[in-house]
């Protein structure tokens, strides 16, 4: 979908993020499976993850409020200004409350409407695309979008091929209105097959496994995930949604000064990388020090860019994401 260019844009005002302290390097987990620290960087590219402390309560709450806390600081809104929270993840602690009205309360967004939202790793383009819109469509101002995620709490880590992946992680952004038109996302694109489910799934009942995973010994509350068929997934994906992007708005990819592709395998953001080809300082990676951290990773990335002095005004920024459900989504920015 392109943006109209009539009414307002958007900008955003600030970002933030959140890691835990604790690292879970490749050599911790030669000591508690049967993996190699080579293996892991070969398929993987990551090197450590961060993990949360859990018998501290840590875990997706105290990352979400966190990231966000840090947003609100680095821009310096007044927390009553900010009139939506969006929280994107898939590690819920709570079903009821929202991780978002947790958020709220942390920062006293007490003017702030708050929901959380599913859509697996590429929940928070999901939620930046939802907050770019209701801002253009004038129902909104200043809308806070945060994706957070402590994957180790949905780990089985006596499961050596998707335990060595995740790591836990924040992100969040600040985004208002800007009385330039031009400016915010220029084009955005959500999508979803759910015929894929199986492929990425965390059962909460025996009856919630499917018959073709039956077979295997699956701990209950636990990321499943068939990581061929997710890879496959992901490497026709991620191009196809940034070709059609870039088409569908108009422009080259000689344009995009920065891919912000979701982390979840350095080998399937290299096969994109050189398809496209790019030079390696336009599409960032921060997956070997933090792994996959689902909805966290898109907006660590946004973050540790914009610390950097890296998202320059007026430039063109693309978020690009897949994950499970299968999910997908992209968002074409020019800052
Ligand atoms: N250490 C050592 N050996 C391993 C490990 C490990 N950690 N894991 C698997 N192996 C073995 C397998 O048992 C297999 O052995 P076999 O040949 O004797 O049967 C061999 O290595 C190859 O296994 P594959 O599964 O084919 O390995 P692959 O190269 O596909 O890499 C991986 C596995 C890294 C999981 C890859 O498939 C992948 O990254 N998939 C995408 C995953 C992903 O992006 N998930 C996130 C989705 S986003 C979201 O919404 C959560």
């Amino acid at each position: 979908m392109t943006m109209p260019p009539e009414g307002h844009g958007t900008r955003i005002l600030g970002t933030g993020s959140a890691t835990p302290e604790k690292v879970l390097s490749n050599q911790d987990l030669e000591q508690i499976l049967d993996t190699s620290d080579e293996w892991i960087r070969q398929r993987t590219g990551i090197r450590t993850r961060r993990v949360v402390d859990q018998s501290t309560g840590a875990g997706t709450i105290s990352l979400a409020c966190d990231a966000l806390e840090n947003a609100v600081a680095n821009t310096g809104i007044d927390p009553l200004e900010i009139d939506l929270i969006i929280c994107a993840t898939c590690t819920q602690e709570m079903t009821c409350p929202s991780a978002a009205c947790r958020a709220q309360a942390r920062v006293g967004a007490f003017n702030a409407a708050a929901f959380d939202l599913a859509a697996a790793c590429s929940g928070y383009v999901y939620g930046i695309n939802i907050a770019d819109t209701l801002i253009r469509q004038g129902r909104h101002k200043t809308i806070a979008v945060i994706g957070a995620d402590a994957m180790s709490t949905v780990m089985d880590y006596s499961e050596r091929s998707v335990s060595i992946l995740f790591g836990d992680a924040a992100g969040a952004a600040i985004i208002t209105r800007d009385e330039n038109p031009e400016r915010g996302c220029i084009y955005q694109n959500l999508g979803a097959d759910g015929r894929g489910w199986e492929c990425l799934y965390m059962p909460r009942r025996e009856i919630d496994v499917p018959e073709s995973d039956k077979e295997t010994p699956i701990r209950l509350g636990c990321l499943r995930m068939n990581g061929r068929e997710v890879f496959k997934f992901a490497v026709k994906k991620f191009l196809s949604v940034i070709e059609t992007t870039l088409q569908e708005a108009n422009i080259s990819i000689d344009d995009v000064s920065q891919l912000i592709c979701h982390q979840s395998n350095l080998r399937i953001i290299e096969s994109a990388r050189e398809r496209l080809g790019l030079e390696k300082d336009r599409v960032y990676v921060n997956i070997d020090r933090v792994g996959n951290s689902s909805s966290g990773s898109i907006g660590l990335c946004l973050d540790e860019l914009n610390q950097a002095g890296r998202i320059r005004e007026g430039e063109i920024v693309l978020m690009v994401a897949f994950g499970g459900g299968m999910t997908w989504a992209s968002s074409l920015w020019r800052v």
